[in-house]
């Protein structure tokens, strides 16, 4: 709250100043991430192990990636790690772009630090001399005060050469900025665009740890895991691992807004209830959560127990509150509308698919949809998911999907025989 008042804050546009509202309302438990949290503790630490040392640690602690996949972070490392000496690079995925995850910009704003931190801690794990931060473009306004960081770390010597006093461990960060496209969050697009290609996803395998920034072993990890492996060599393995539930160890940051008194970034250890974050947020009159955006799960009230975990309801960090006044065929039509501004139009099936599940949405809108529309819809999301290229034309069907199974009523309620389908909907003898 401080800060909205300081000279920084009122030379920020009126979108950036709604933004760090948001971000200002942050919630957290105890000195994890969004804490109070030592300077370089964690570095320190891991300068002090070997690499094989530090890999240990992130395994044994159950660190999983943060930005939705949830691939585990010590695996990641030590495939890296394993591959033919060489040029290796860790780059840092800034490019949050899921409808309804901002936590990575809190991050970003709060703790620049602890995740510069990170990123050289993974470096010295896998051997690697360049780091990248890709950064959102949406954020173009967080690039001086990162670039500061960076600047402010070389001079303290924990950046650049022989990093803090090690001889022999050499390494240093560029920031990237990305342009604006949702697909470039997508790794092997964001790395193309890290080489000044367009921004389109490649076929995997192989995967970036074997073949990535101009066919180097690159490690690609979100902000929030990049930061959380810093807390890791600080506090220890077993102190993570204990915190959350089994699967899904240590804490998380939500993303939460909609229909709640208050909107904002919590952070909460695995395994709390819908119900819980609902209430701590004032939206326990929701209709409907998206947890995880557009790419995620929309549940409905009958699901408000189930967990935030990997396992049961899997998110990047987003937690969107419909209150009982919303359409849910508007809200699965305007994320429709955003996967298909957004489809690269690499591959046929997410470019044309996207757009006829779209259309067939708006035929239920308007009251012309049959029971096989139904069928149609589930036919052809199965197919997009099965034969896209990366993971946009993988997930963009979920709005669907998930209101299907957790909302039928919404669309059985819209279905008409065909006879009423054919029938004007006014009387053209007296229009
Ligand atoms: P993925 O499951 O294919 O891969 C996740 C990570 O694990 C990648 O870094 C990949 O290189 C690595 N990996 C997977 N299998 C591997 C193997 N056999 N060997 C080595 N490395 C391997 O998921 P993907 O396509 O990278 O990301 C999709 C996820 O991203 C979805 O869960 C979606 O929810 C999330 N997402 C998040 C957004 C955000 O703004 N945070 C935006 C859009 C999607």
């Amino acid at each position: 709250p401080q800060d909205l008042i300081s000279p920084r804050f009122s030379a920020l546009t009126p979108y950036e100043q709604a933004s760090r509202m948001v971000e200002s309302n942050i919630r957290h438990a105890g000195s994890v991430l969004l804490g109070p949290v030592p300077d370089n503790a964690g570095l320190a630490a891991a300068l002090d192990m070997t690499p094989e040392g530090i890999i240990e640690a992130v395994e044994a602690s159950g660190l999983r990636g943060c930005g939705g996949a949830g691939f585990s972070a010590g695996k990641k490392w030590r495939l890296a790690g394993a591959t033919p000496a060489g040029r290796r690079y860790i780059i840092c995925d800034a490019d949050e772009g899921e409808p309804g995850t901002f936590k990575d910009r809190v991050l970003l704003t709060e703790r620049p630090h602890l995740l510069v931190e990170g990123m050289t801690i993974a470096a010295k794990a896998v051997g690697a001399s360049e780091g990248i931060i890709y950064l959102r473009g949406e954020y173009a306004y967080l690039e001086g005060l990162l670039a500061a960081v960076l600047e402010e770390r070389r001079i303290e010597g924990l950046l650049g050469r022989a990093v803090m006093g090690q001889e022999g461990f050499d390494f240093d960060i560029r920031i990237q900025m990305g342009a604006g496209a949702y697909v470039c969050g997508a790794e092997s697009a964001l790395i193309s665009s890290c080489e000044g290609r367009p921004g389109e996803p490649m076929t995997r395998p192989p995967f970036p740890v074997e073949k990535g920034y101009f066919g180097c072993p690159t490690v690609v990890n979100n902000v929030e895991t990049l930061c959380h492996a810093a807390r890791i060599l600080d506090r220890g393995a077993q102190w993570f691992f204990d915190m959350g539930q089994a699967g899904s160890h240590g804490t998380k940051l939500f993303s939460v807004s909609g229909d709640c008194l208050n909107p904002g970034v919590y952070e909460l250890p695995y395994g709390m209830t819908v119900h819980a974050l609902l209430e701590m947020a004032g939206g326990e009159d929701a209709a409907a959560v998206l947890v995880g955006g557009p790419s995620g799960t929309m549940i409905g009230r009958d699901s408000f127990e189930r967990r935030l975990s990997f396992d049961d309801l899997a998110t990047g960090g987003a937690v969107v509150i419909f209150g009982r006044e919303r359409n849910i065929l508007e809200i699965v039509d305007y994320y429709m509308s955003f996967f298909v501004d957004e489809s690269c139009g690499y591959c046929t099936p997410c470019r044309v698919g996207n757009v006829f599940l779209q259309q067939a949405i708006a035929k239920f809108r308007k009251g012309l949809a049959g029971p096989e529309d139904i069928d149609y819809l589930k036919d052809l999301s199965a197919t997009i998911m099965e034969t896209s290229r990366c993971g946009l034309g993988m997930t963009s069907p979920r709005p669907i999907l998930t209101t299907l199974e957790n909302f039928p009523l919404v669309y059985s309620a819209l279905v008409k025989p065909s006879e009423d389908r054919l029938r004007p909907t006014f009387d053209i003898q007296s229009a």
